[in-house]
């Protein structure tokens, strides 16, 4: 069974809702993803020599973004340094508008947006424009303001996103950023093979929706806050995870860098507190444990979402394995189904939360 993206379809089908939809596409967006920006033979096709160039020219990269497509840069960001070799700032683009942070001699900018038109990106574009300085958009809605006002724009093609909660837009953005980071640089494996792996294991995750179902009614079952920690890429998702499960469901979620704890946070875990923690990086899988026991100590209900070469007997759910740095697209998903299912099981509509607009189109 594929799933065929349309990109008129803007049909919820049999699905309740169009978040629940757009999660399950996460797979097939992963293939159009490798698709359209890899040739047969593996090569790398549509991104034209005109960016990458003027990318290698730059001294440091500044990605500008809002809300969840901020989160998305802060994990592209490691792909930029750690493969392409290229010093990269990311930026919350409504704080860069109004204070803008010295930059360095040859910046280039990178504008991440599902929309195309949130309106602080675009206030930053117009400075940056003004300056003189090289922008690409990287953006879901091709021609929109941002995608024609910047030098270059590239497709992320995620297909229609419907539900106020980004998700799908999310994990093209985090693919795109990657492609394009092999462009100027080598990850050091087939990132085309890998992008297939991720595919088939974004659907593996999200088959397994009854699990998340059962852990959203259990662990959030009459809570009114929860944590998502991590470490390294791991803090980037609990971020986004700790968006996800608060615009939709109304837990107040903190998301955050797991060696803060104990720089205050800690202090608000009671008994039964949620407290996700996402567990992809070796490196610091050992300390996260540490923060899992402490926060477990202090009568957390703690929930370990980790890959399977960390697990341990009692995680809560054991996510695939693919390339450590690409785990952040994987890690996402059960966050993103444990704030659906929170937000049914409170009987709030996920699709359309209060206060909140799919396109923030004023400052
Ligand atoms: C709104 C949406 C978010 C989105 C943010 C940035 O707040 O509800 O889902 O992440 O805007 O939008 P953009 O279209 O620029 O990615």
């Amino acid at each position: 069974f594929t799933l065929e993206i349309d990109p008129e379809d803007t049909d919820k089908g049999a699905y309740p809702y169009y978040m629940l939809k757009e999660i399950d596409e996460q797979a097939v967006v992963a293939r159009n993803i490798a698709a359209h920006y890899f040739d047969e033979e593996g090569q790398l096709q549509g991104i034209g020599c005109a960016i990458t160039d003027k990318m290698k020219e730059a001294d440091r990269l500044y990605i500008v973004a809002a809300g969840t497509s901020y989160h998305a840069g802060l994990v592209g960001k490691r792909y930029f340094e750690q493969w392409a070799k290229i010093p990269t700032e990311v930026h919350i683009a409504s704080e860069f508008a109004y204070d803008q942070p010295m930059l360095s001699a040859k910046p280039f900018f990178i504008f991440l947006s599902q929309s195309g038109e949130t309106a602080d990106s675009r206030e930053v574009l117009d400075n940056v424009k003004k300056q003189g300085f090289p922008a690409l958009t990287l953006a879901n809605v091709m021609n929109s303001t941002l995608t024609r006002e910047a030098d270059f724009a590239l497709p992320v093609l995620a297909g229609p996103e419907i539900a106020v909660a980004s998700t799908k837009a999310y994990t093209a953005q985090v693919l795109v950023q990657a492609i394009l980071a092999s462009a100027l640089g080598n990850p050091g494996f087939d990132l085309k093979a890998e992008l297939a792996k991720v595919a088939v294991e974004i659907s593996a995750i999200t088959d397994e929706k009854e699990t998340f179902k059962k852990i959203a009614e259990t662990a959030l079952k009459d809570q009114k806050s929860a944590f998502y920690i991590g470490r390294g890429l791991d803090a980037a998702v609990a971020l986004e995870a700790a968006l996800k499960l608060k615009e939709i469901s109304y837990v107040q979620t903190e998301g955050f860098a797991a060696g803060e704890l104990k720089h205050g946070t800690i202090s608000l875990i009671e008994d039964g507190t949620p407290v996700f923690a996402l567990l992809t990086q070796k490196k610091t899988a050992g300390l996260l444990r540490g923060e899992v026991a402490q926060v477990a100590a202090r009568g957390a209900n703690t929930v370990v979402i980790a890959s399977k070469s960390l697990t341990k007997d009692g995680d809560a759910f054991v996510l695939p394995e693919v390339e450590e740095l690409l785990m952040p697209i994987l890690a996402v998903i059960p966050a993103q189904l444990i704030a659906y299912y929170a937000t049914l099981d409170r009987h709030l509509d996920v699709d359309r939360p209060r206060n909140l607009a799919k396109s923030v189109t004023v400052q």
